[in-house]
């Protein structure tokens, strides 16, 4: 007997790709639901080769769900995942809620995954934000090797990082360029289509924003509290995937050549480093893709133990979909849960 797995945010960009990363993984699931919010309530969204109708989270019993895997927002996270853990269920939450709660894990299964076994406290667990997922793949090689003590990064974010209405935006903002009607900016603070933004998420009162503050936090939690993080976070016209330039000062030296071989044999990483034109990766190749992908790896003769690279990766999979079904797996096959039907 399989588990009962519930999807929160059925209908959105993150939500439907847990329903295909689930499927596709063959998670041991015996029955998934799909929730989203009333107005949702009958739309039909793909698991594998079928096709569920959605149901509305307000009218939802979680009483003989095993996991919930919520990808809905913050707002919805906060009043819904401690009800959804009261009545049982594992919850894992994919918006930032919860991820700065000292009682609540934040995991990426390849750094941290030990870390699972504290969901007991609260009944959730965290997902990380979509640009530190990635980040983290990286750097947890060449911290076990060389110890890193600072990481400067710009990041190049794709607008499925800001949903699906952000989607839309780009889609609608191209095609308004390309036949001379007017422009409007709904979801960014300006045009995105033909341009970059220097902005994701609110100012805070040092001068960085929420998402640069988050990268700083969450890598903190996840990797090593003493990594000194400083983020640019930009928003970029790319429909997925999402790229950093990343630049990295360790303890001990460390050459391109080890930093190549350790990342070649690191979970979840594939390097692809050649020399010459178009012998790295983009966000286009690593979209649909599960993969953090490292290229461009090379030493940086600014400081004294320093390496750069590029690393690109499926915001929706790794930075958000993958990550979180990745997590649940961990709770099975650590056997930290059990089928609620088969235990009754
Ligand atoms: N996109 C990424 O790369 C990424 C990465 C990491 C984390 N996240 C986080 O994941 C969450 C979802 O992101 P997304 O990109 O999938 O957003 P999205 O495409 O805008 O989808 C939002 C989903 O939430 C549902 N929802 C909204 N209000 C609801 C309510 N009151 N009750 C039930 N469901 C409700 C929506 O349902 P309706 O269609 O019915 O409105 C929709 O299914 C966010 O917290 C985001 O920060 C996203």
């Amino acid at each position: 007997m399989g588990f009962k797995i519930a999807v929160v945010g059925a209908t959105g960009n993150v939500g439907r790709e847990m329903l295909t990363v689930l499927a596709e993984r063959a998670f041991p699931a015996d029955e998934v639901v799909a929730l989203a919010s009333r107005r949702s309530q009958g739309v039909e969204v793909s698991y594998g080769d079928k096709t569920i109708k959605c149901r509305a989270l307000e009218h939802y019993d979680f009483s003989d769900v095993d996991v919930c895997l919520m990808s809905a927002g913050g707002a919805v996270s906060k009043e819904w995942s401690p009800k959804i853990a009261a009545a049982g269920a594992v919850v894992i939450d994919n918006s930032s809620a919860w991820r700065y709660d000292s009682d609540v894990p934040l995991i990426v299964p390849e750094v941290n995954a030990d870390a699972v076994a504290g969901f007991r406290k609260r009944g959730i667990i965290a997902n990380p934000n979509c640009s530190t997922a990635q980040l983290v793949v990286a750097l947890k090689p060449l911290h076990d090797r060389a110890k890193i003590t600072r990481v400067v990064v710009a990041t190049y974010q794709s607008v499925s990082g800001a949903g699906k209405d952000a989607m839309d935006e780009l889609d609608r903002q191209t095609k308004a360029i390309y036949s001379l009607q007017e422009i409007e900016a709904k979801k960014f603070p300006k045009r995105i289509a033909f341009n970059v933004i220097p902005q994701i998420d609110l100012f805070m009162e040092d001068g960085s924003t929420k998402e640069e503050w988050k990268m700083v936090a969450e890598i903190k939690k996840i990797l090593d509290p003493k990594i000194k993080l400083i983020a640019t976070c930009v928003r970029v016209p790319v429909f997925i995937g999402h790229s950093e330039a990343v630049t990295i000062e360790f303890e001990n030296p460390i050459t391109a050549d080890e930093a190549r071989a350790v990342l070649h044999n690191a979970p979840g990483c594939i390097v692809i480093d050649r020399r010459e034109p178009g012998g790295y990766a983009t966000p286009h190749e690593a979209a649909g893709e599960d993969a953090t992908y490292i290229s461009r790896i090379r030493e940086d003769a600014t400081v004294e133990n320093g390496l750069a690279m590029w690393v690109v990766s499926d915001n929706l999979r790794k930075g958000a979909a993958l990550n979180a079904v990745q997590i649940a797996e961990c709770l099975v096959n650590r056997k930290l849960i059990q089928a609620k039907k088969k235990a009754a």
